[in-house]
């Protein structure tokens, strides 16, 4: 099956859309061309089904998905919880403190009324970046194998940083995930886990690392 091509959906300017300064460009090193026929639907069943848009088709796949993000649609119905409906403490604190650090860096302030929507534009645009990794799991897979693909995509990002390469991942996706999968030509027997987006850094945005909790805050040492 062949990734659909036609634009049936609603358009938007792409530049019109970023309001925030964006994290990743395209580089000097293009993408490998990818393998011919290979699409998230005619694969065998893979454990881990990654596929990788790049060019036309991932700007088709930004144009889509920003075009909802702007329109403040609420995304599809999610296939899991991208987080527990009752996040405590300390976890909502770290989650808030991150995503507040995150976003005040790219200008978008706490108090901003438009926050939301903002956020959603900069993530379905990928944060600027050309290529965008998707994740798929056969829907079989139990959550055993959820922590095998995540195991796999930090191993990835791991390899494009020896690349030169930076990645985000963005469980973003999922909430556009019927938009990526038509885009992609995804089977119906794979559910997406989340989407990274891949690119070189942008020099000129400021920099920013994300607190970490202290290990003795995490890691409990026991035994003599
Ligand atoms: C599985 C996963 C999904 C994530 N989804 C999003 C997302 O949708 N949007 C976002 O802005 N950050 C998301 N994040 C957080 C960022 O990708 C990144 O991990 C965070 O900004 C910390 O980056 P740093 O380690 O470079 O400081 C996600 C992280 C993980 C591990």
């Amino acid at each position: 099956m062949k990734p659909a091509a036609a634009d049936t959906g609603p358009t938007v300017t792409s530049s019109v859309a970023v309001y925030a300064e964006n994290l990743l460009t395209s580089g000097p090193v293009s993408a490998p061309a990818a393998p011919v026929g290979r699409t998230a639907a005619d694969r065998p069943a893979d454990l881990i089904q990654p596929t990788a848009t790049k060019g036309a088709l991932a700007l088709e796949l930004k144009k889509h998905a920003t075009a909802r993000a702007l329109a403040g649609d609420p995304g599809d119905e999610r296939e899991y919880p991208m987080y527990p409906a009752e996040l405590t403490s300390p976890y909502l604190d770290r989650f808030s403190a991150a995503a507040a650090q995150r976003y005040k860096a790219l200008g978008i302030e706490r108090d901003d009324p438009d926050r939301p929507k903002k956020i959603a534009t900069l993530n379905s645009e990928a944060f600027g970046a050309p290529v965008v990794l998707f994740c798929y799991l056969h829907r079989t897979m139990g959550p055993g194998q959820w922590g095998d693909a995540g195991m796999y995509l930090q191993t990835v990002m791991l390899l494009l940083r020896a690349e030169g390469l930076h990645s985000c991942p963005q469980v973003m996706w999922t909430m556009y995930r019927k938009t990526v999968s038509r885009i992609v030509g995804a089977a119906d027997t794979l559910a997406l886990f989340c989407g990274v987006s891949v690119g070189f850094e942008k020099e000129d945005v400021p920099r920013l690392r994300t607190e970490r909790a202290d290990m003795t805050e995490t890691v409990s040492f026991i035994g003599a």
